[in-house]
């Protein structure tokens, strides 16, 4: 089959990995509810389409914290690349270049953040877990400026690892090839588990005061926590339950954009990742007041399935869906989306 959507890089993925791969990238905590109402809130939304304007131009520039991007679909951090392509986060980084946007690259990545800055033809951001203690961590900041990272995204869904219920089924364990590359002992767990350090708004602070990259916080679901960011001086909130792979039961990540959106009333810039498949979720999640949209699973798919091609492949469908849907909802520039576009169905 020759992929024509996300959707078919999925099915092509799951033919690709072995099982217990398959369903350590796939799968959520528990009993997945929250991963499937990730999916569910974008079916609940309908477009309210303009007609007769001109779309004969349709322009998806932007920029993310003041970075031009090509379009408002960025690559969310995900762990162990290596597991979908022996070129691991080298391959995703690429791709994401040749497609003119920024990826967040994961603490738990299989390349280490200096190698995967050098295969890097684009800007990169580091996802941040903290671990074992803030003096190592903080080291690992300051390398990452050193090599070029130009933001902190730092993950705060985390302080324990949700129960990936699949995987201990599975009794999964990263294999003898494929290890943590910014881990000084490099078979140690990424996982939330085995880390010492529970972050707290403290925590938040100390990143501000060690370094001068704009800072993120992924993972943020409640008008009061983007309050609490906001405060902070916080650049960025990703809104985002971890693509319902933490706290099952969370609400899903669309539905809390909106009252993040109005919290933090322009303060910083607002994301959201979790279920996007579609040209026409980006365009909802866009109406609903995200700046962008980052992708974590799909992009792990493309990876699998062709490297560097297929990561760049996938973000050039769902450029393409975008487009297509500016054009069809008679919204031909970012400007035009607004909140009018949208109707919740009964
Ligand atoms: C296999 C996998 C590994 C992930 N690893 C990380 C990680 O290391 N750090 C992080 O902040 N989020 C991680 N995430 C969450 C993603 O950044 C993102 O929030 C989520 O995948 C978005 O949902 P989607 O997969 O439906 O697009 C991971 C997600 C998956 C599926």
């Amino acid at each position: 089959m020759e992929p024509i959507n996300l959707l078919d890089y999925e099915v092509l993925a799951q033919q690709r990995l072995q099982p217990a791969i398959w369903d350590y990238f796939q799968g959520g905590s528990e009993d997945e509810v929250t991963m499937r109402a990730n999916r569910a809130a974008f079916a609940r939304l309908y477009l309210r389409p303009r007609v007769l304007v001109d779309v004969n131009t349709i322009d998806m520039h932007t920029t993310v914290l003041g970075m031009p991007v090509s379009m408002p679909v960025l690559v969310a951090p995900t762990a162990s690349h290596k597991l979908a392509h022996p070129d691991g986060e080298c391959a995703t980084a690429r791709g994401a270049g040749e497609a003119g946007t920024i990826m967040i690259v994961s603490t738990s990545a299989t390349c280490s953040a200096a190698e995967v800055a050098e295969a890097a033809t684009a800007p990169l951001w580091f996802q941040l877990y903290s671990h074992h203690t803030l003096e190592t961590t903080g080291k690992l900041v300051k390398h990452v400026e050193a090599v070029g990272y130009r933001a902190i995204v730092l993950t705060v869904d985390s302080p324990y690892l949700g129960r990936r219920e699949r995987d201990l089924h599975n009794q999964f364990i990263l294999g003898q090839h494929v290890s943590m590359a910014n881990f000084s002992n490099k078979n140690a767990s990424a996982s939330p588990s085995a880390r010492h350090l529970v972050d707290t708004w403290e925590t938040v602070d100390w990143l501000r005061s060690m370094t001068t990259l704009p800072i993120l916080l992924k993972g943020i679901l409640t008008a009061e926590d983007a309050r609490l960011a906001a405060k902070r001086g916080i650049d960025g909130i990703v809104v985002s339950n971890h693509g319902g792979r933490q706290l099952d039961g969370a609400i899903a990540s669309l539905d809390a954009l909106p009252e993040i959106v109005e919290a933090v009333a322009g303060r910083c810039e607002v994301y959201v990742d979790g279920g996007i498949r579609r040209g026409t979720d980006v365009l909802k999640a866009l109406a609903l007041g995200a700046r962008a949209v980052l992708l974590g699973r799909s992009i792990l798919w493309g990876l699998a399935v062709n490297g560097q091609e297929g990561v760049r492949h996938v973000l050039e469908l769902l450029r393409a869906e975008l487009e297509l849907a500016m054009a069809l909802s008679g919204r031909p520039t970012l400007a035009s989306i607004d909140r009018s576009l949208l109707k919740v169905a009964r």
